[in-house]
């Protein structure tokens, strides 16, 4: 059975102007152990793919169609038996630590605390296996500075210690929404590093959602590029790197090398503006700033098919 298995699903949100489609028709699969690489620009509906998926969507929004972990349907599943599955079997972390973080307490309190109440443990074991959780993440002197305050660590420490945290009750999946994006580059690549030492060490499956191709390309084996709330390209990260298939991934890759590190102007270096999700057009949302565009592309959605047996893309170009 697949770790995670995401069929036909669709999220839209209720705006005074209308309905927004943010999620569009989105399948995929995911086995146990495996990364998922989800690239694409802002807007692109990454955030709300795996806020659906984690019943996190904020109150306009609604899910339809499926996303079923470890064989069990989540969408439409009730607040109080997906709270059992988040944090548990399945935990997120987000760009800004803080939007976890309690910068009131220490971080032994809110660590422990989650041991305790999830798990039981007495107050000993809890700090102790907090430490330890510290430590995989290579904060150094964990067992004297888990007693500090938030804010008595460096950016990249703190979004260290709230990989830690999501990892206390030892999840068979992490979705990362562009943990790394705040950080700087010897920093970013320090937390991908730690990331795929315990993706090894505790066989996780993890969803790295990012803007970076570079941090794609350094923890994923596969790679969904989502484009107006659709997949454009899903293939494994080699592909996506030499031999992308579609007109968007192949824009995205242009766009890539930036010496300086700065990769958050980098996927707006392909011509023009992605669409309005309140109005998207009948063809293909690319259209207009796809330099291979057939008359056909205008009128018809391409569908996502499969080009081999590994990889998929939704394009009316039979090949790049
Ligand atoms: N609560 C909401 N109400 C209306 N529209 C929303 C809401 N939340 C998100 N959206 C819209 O959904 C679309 C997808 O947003 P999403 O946050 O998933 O983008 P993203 O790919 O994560 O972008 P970024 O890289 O900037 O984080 C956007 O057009 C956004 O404006
Ligand atoms: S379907 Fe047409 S417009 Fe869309 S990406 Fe392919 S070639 Fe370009
Ligand atoms: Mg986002």
């Amino acid at each position: 059975m697949p770790l995670l298995t995401v069929n036909k699903l669709n999220t839209h949100f209720k705006t005074m102007d209308g309905e927004v489609s943010a999620v569009n028709d989105i399948s995929f699969t995911m086995e146990k152990g495996e990364t998922l690489g989800i690239v694409g620009e802002s807007g692109s509906g990454k955030s709300q793919l795996v806020l659906s998926i984690m019943g996190l969507l904020a109150t306009n929004g609604w899910a339809e169609g499926s996303a079923c972990f470890q064989g069990q349907e989540l969408i439409g599943l009730p607040t109080k038996e997906i709270n059992k599955i988040r944090g548990n079997r399945m935990a997120m972390i987000f760009q800004d630590p803080m939007t976890c973080l309690n910068g009131y307490l220490t971080i032994a309190r809110q660590m422990t605390e989650v041991l305790i109440l999830h798990k039981g443990m007495s107050m000993a074991d809890a700090r102790q296996r907090s430490i330890e959780m510290l430590e995989a993440v290579h904060i150094p002197d964990a067992r004297n500075r888990i007693s500090r305050y938030p804010h008595e660590f460096s950016g990249g420490m703190r979004q260290r210690v709230m990989i830690a945290m999501s990892l206390l009750c030892e999840p068979d999946l992490l979705i990362a929404d562009e943990p790394t994006t705040a950080l700087d580059v010897t920093v970013q690549a320090q937390i991908i590093d730690v990331m795929n030492e315990l993706r090894s060490d505790m066989n996780m499956s993890i969803i790295m959602i990012t803007h970076d191709l570079g941090v794609i390309a350094g923890i994923s084996d596969n790679v969904l590029v989502m484009y107006a709330g659709r997949i454009c390209e899903y293939a494994p990260v080699d592909d996506i790197f030499r031999n992308p298939q579609h007109p968007y991934t192949r824009g995205l890759l242009h766009s890539v090398p930036r010496l300086d590190g700065d990769t958050s102007r980098a996927l707006h270096a392909i011509p023009g503006n992605p669409p309005n999700m309140q109005h998207l057009p009948t063809g293909c949302a690319f259209y207009e700033r796809c330099e291979f565009r057939l008359e056909i592309c205008l009128s018809q959605q391409p569908a996502l098919k499969h080009i081999d047996d590994l990889r998929q893309k939704a394009c009316h170009l039979e090949a790049l």
